[in-house]
């Protein structure tokens, strides 16, 4: 599918992974519906957009948002080629921590926003893409998920988190065989440490310490390299039903 004026929708989108996405749409002559509980940075966003971005305040862990939020995307864009899933939170914890064992409702809500969350938009956006007109491959339409490297080598304090990744992953597959009739494609994305707003709150030390894990390039990776690895799926139609490491060959330590 050609990437080039793509009508998009992106979880996550007003910050970070999906904040990259949607600029990279945005010069790519597209449009994008923006998901996003942050409301200050998604309406700055949409207003500084001549008219090309749609900010719709959601909360993807609630059904009935997602699915409102799927419909008012699809009158703003005409149609949806593409939906990034990149709403996501850390939520890092012991399970058996100093205050005592993890409260039930504190996993839960890491699962309900990544997890279920995902879940929700690549329903509620292959529901929309299905009735569309396919392109000449056959192709209605494209779905990037977000995982993360902790889905495979989670570390003490990820158990929730690296949970609700591994889920992430492990639907990849079963989605992409399903929606195989309908032509609609599904990738996830497993980035290991990237600059952006969720590692921004470790202190300089702590920075140092990951990138100085991550054999080459020892940096954090740049939103923007996430960004044109979700062009190159967009463009690239044998890309299906797999987890894409973009990781600089970083394989995170037990702590
Ligand atoms: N930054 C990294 O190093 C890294 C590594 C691996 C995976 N990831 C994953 O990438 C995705 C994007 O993360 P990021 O680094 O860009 O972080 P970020 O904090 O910059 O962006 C996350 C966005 O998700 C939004 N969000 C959080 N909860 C939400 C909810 N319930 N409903 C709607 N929106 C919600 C936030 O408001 C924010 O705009 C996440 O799924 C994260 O787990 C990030």
């Amino acid at each position: 599918m050609r990437f080039e004026n793509m009508m998009a929708v992106v979880s996550g989108g007003a910050s970070g992974l999906g904040l990259a996405v949607t600029e990279r749409v945005l010069a790519a002559g597209g449009r994008v519906a923006v998901l996003d509980l942050a409301r200050e940075a998604g309406e700055r966003l949409g207003a500084g957009s001549s008219g090309k971005v749609l900010f719709v305040p959601t909360d993807v862990r609630v059904e009935s948002q997602v699915d409102q939020a799927l419909h008012r995307a699809r009158e703003f864009l005409g149609r949806i080629d593409l939906a990034v899933a990149c709403a996501g939170v850390i939520g890092a914890g012991r399970v058996l921590g100093r205050e005592g064992p993890m409260p039930s409702e504190t996993f839960q809500r890491t699962i309900g926003i990544n997890l279920v969350g995902t879940f929700h938009l690549v329903k509620a956006a292959a529901n929309l893409m299905q009735i569309q007109d396919p392109n000449g491959e056959g192709e209605r339409g494209v779905l990037v998920l977000t995982a993360s490297v902790a889905a495979f080598e989670g570390q003490i304090g990820q158990a929730a988190y690296s949970a609700s990744k591994g889920g992430v992953a492990g639907m990849t597959l079963p989605l992409a065989r399903e929606f195989a009739r309908i032509g609609i494609r599904v990738v996830t994305i497993a980035p290991g440490i990237f600059e952006t707003a969720m590692v921004g709150g470790m202190t300089d030390e702590v920075r140092k310490s990951l990138a100085s894990q991550i054999p080459f390039p020892a940096r954090l990776g740049r939103p923007t390299e996430y960004a044109e690895l979700v062009r190159h799926i967009v463009e690239n139609p044998m890309l299906n039903g797999t987890t894409i490491r973009l990781d600089g060959a970083i394989r995170m330590q037990p702590k």
